[in-house]
């Protein structure tokens, strides 16, 4: 680590000097942590995505955001740092990778973009399988700012024009073969200088070693150093997703 301290060490400073004298946190204006459930403003109201509880919290309608169904939930639940470095800044540009059927994506618009895009953000969600984008373009209808893409993560080149700055939060859950070599050339070409970029790594889906799934996960994070990212934390979802880490990589100046 360099001798500055980033916006993100600051964030995981702050977390461990929070008091925890409230039984509820809110992480943004949109996302809000009660004990160890997650919610998120609904901004496309009395609807849901994924068959969500709804509940209003102070008068405004939020979406129950299911860690068994979303990494990236489970993720913030189980982090020993400050949950809300692991969300982009409202109203940013993003790009995820291996979006789905667009449950975590929905909770992302809600905090990133709001209702009618009034946060002015732009999600760029990328999916190699036509029945997700059926569902990513249907849910774009109600939900402005998410732009789906019908691509391969792997091919840069056929959708980066969509991209056309580096963005400051990257997520990836391809669960394919090669998923850090995608990842770290996503990174290559996508992610800027301090921004942060999440992997969800699935053991199942690289080829194991003899020394079993520790020791890949250890390998990974030795890949990410050596290709020269921060590598500030690894996530063991296990509980909500078994046989899955989520690194959290910081990319320095
Ligand atoms: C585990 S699912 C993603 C779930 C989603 N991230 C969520 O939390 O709702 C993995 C997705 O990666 C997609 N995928 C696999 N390989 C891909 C590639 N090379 N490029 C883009 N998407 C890919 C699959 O089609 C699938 O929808």
């Amino acid at each position: 680590m360099s001798g500055e301290e980033s916006s993100s060490q600051r964030k995981i400073k702050r977390n461990n000097n929070n008091s925890k004298s409230k039984n509820y946190s809110n992480l943004s204006w949109a996302v809000r942590m009660q004990r160890r459930a997650i919610w998120t403003i609904n901004a496309n109201p009395r609807k849901t995505v994924y068959g969500e509880s709804l509940r209003r919290f102070n008068g405004k309608e939020y979406r129950r955001w299911d860690p068994r169904r979303s990494k990236l939930a489970a993720a913030m639940i189980r982090t020993r740092n400050n949950p809300d470095i692991l969300l982009p800044a409202a109203g940013s540009q993003i790009l995820y990778l291996g979006a789905g059927h667009g449950t975590t994506i929905s909770h992302l618009h809600d905090h990133l973009c709001g209702a009618d895009n009034r946060k002015g953000g732009r999600l760029v969600a990328v999916d190699l399988a036509p029945r997700c984008l059926r569902d990513l373009t249907h849910l774009a209808h109600s939900r402005k700012g998410l732009v789906p893409v019908l691509g391969d993560a792997r091919k840069h080149t056929a959708w980066g024009a969509l991209v056309p700055r580096r963005v400051n939060w990257l997520f990836q859950d391809v669960a394919q073969a090669g998923q850090v070599e995608i990842f770290l050339s996503a990174c290559d070409s996508f992610l800027a200088i301090e921004g942060i970029a999440l992997l969800s790594l699935k053991a199942a889906s690289e080829r194991w070693n003899s020394e079993g799934e520790a020791a890949l996960f250890t390998e990974v994070g030795r890949k990410i150093e050596a290709h020269g990212l921060e590598l500030l934390e690894g996530i063991k979802l296990t509980g909500f997703e078994d046989n899955h880490t989520l690194f959290v990589v910081r990319r320095g100046s």
